[in-house]
């Protein structure tokens, strides 16, 4: 049998997951399991460059993300799930790596101004935050990865690991791959104001959210803002609510809102409740996992750690390939 490629992606622990997350990267990242071999990294060291000031979350949202991972059909039988920082073999090649990076190629990361900007409140001026891709960089090459499964916005960054895959080899001699990037298809997903599902909007409808929280975030959720009463027939192409309709409803429902809302043969009050009521089943599965991966934090850490020592075994003989293209003195008689 022909070896599987291989698969790596990564997500910070930024406390509980939302339905962007699990329409976006999970439903994809789970897709992925059987047809490659998957490893996913909950990147807490990243978190720690723009949160490097109250580091106090990271742990505790750590366990979140690793619970919203299982509920979203993650499996640790067939993906290797891990934290960064169980895996010292990261940083180690993030120092090599940072050997060779011309700092201008970080400068120009789109994301690294951007972030700067969006994120003024923190002071970002700093060496571990402009390493960032670097850093990103290395959980990828350290596992030779293939593809990198990752939305539009982290494009930079994989194009960036190629570049420094590429320079490496060139100083070094062929040791890694060039990963591709594959894009992971994300439907449009409006939050509650209508604005992008972000969780920096605070707009957004939980993994964790239950019934109740779910459809009253629905019920005040905004609308086509020219239906202003009940008799305003409405425009579902320019609403929000039409937006998750679409990626949650059926096409019977979808047809029914679409119709009613035009011809204002319903308020806008059914037509979210029709909404909710599908989201609500959609998630209700979901939300019973939860309850019992809550009960098993435990158990959930030790998943995460053997999976970060599945992870070294490979990382560890990427990293001897790595020391000896870079004729750094062998610490082992054989190593
Ligand atoms: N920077 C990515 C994000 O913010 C997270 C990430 C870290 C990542 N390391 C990675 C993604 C490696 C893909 C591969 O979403
Ligand atoms: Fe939006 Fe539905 Fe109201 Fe139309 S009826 S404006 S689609 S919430």
């Amino acid at each position: 049998m022909k070896p599987r490629k291989r698969v790596l992606s990564g997500m910070r622990p930024t406390g509980t997951l939302h339905l962007g997350h699990l329409v976006g990267a999970l439903a994809n990242w789970a897709a992925m399991q059987d047809e490659f071999e998957t490893y996913y990294c909950i990147v807490d060291w990243h978190a720690l460059t723009t949160d490097y000031a109250d580091p106090s979350a990271i742990e505790k949202n750590t366990l979140e993300v690793a619970i919203d991972w299982l509920c979203a059909g993650l499996d640790p039988e067939r993906s290797t799930l891990f934290v960064q920082s169980h895996v010292p073999e990261h940083a180690e090649l993030h120092l090599l790596l940072s050997m060779v990076v011309p700092l201008p190629w970080l400068e120009r990361v789109p994301t690294y101004k951007e972030q700067m900007e969006q994120l003024a409140d923190k002071d970002l001026h700093t060496y571990g935050f402009l390493g960032y891709p670097v850093l990103q960089t290395a959980d990828i090459l350290v596992y030779k990865a293939d593809v990198v499964p990752v939305g539009a916005d982290q494009q930079p960054h994989v194009e960036l690991t190629r570049e420094i895959a590429r320079r490496f080899n060139n100083f070094y001699g062929p040791v890694f791959p060039e990963p591709l990037t594959k894009l992971t298809p994300t439907p449009k997903l409006p939050g509650t104001d209508g604005r992008k599902m972000s969780k920096s909007y605070n707009n957004t409808i939980n993994l964790s959210d239950d019934e109740p929280t779910i459809r009253e975030k629905l019920r005040t959720m905004v609308t086509d803002p020219a239906r202003k009463r009940r008799s305003d027939p409405g425009n579902p192409d320019v609403c929000p609510v039409f937006d998750l309709h679409k990626v949650f409803s059926t096409e019977d429902t979808r047809a029914w809102a679409a119709e009613g809302c035009r011809s204002a043969g319903i308020g806008c009050i059914d037509c979210k409740k029709a909404l909710a009521d599908h989201l609500v089943s959609r998630m209700k599965p979901f939300l019973e996992k939860r309850k019992e991966y809550e009960a098993q934090s435990p158990e959930i850490w030790e998943m995460l750690r053997s999976g970060a020592k599945r992870a070294r075994r490979v990382a560890g003989e990427t990293m001897k390939e790595v020391r000896s293209a870079l004729k750094l003195p062998p610490a082992e008689k054989d190593g």
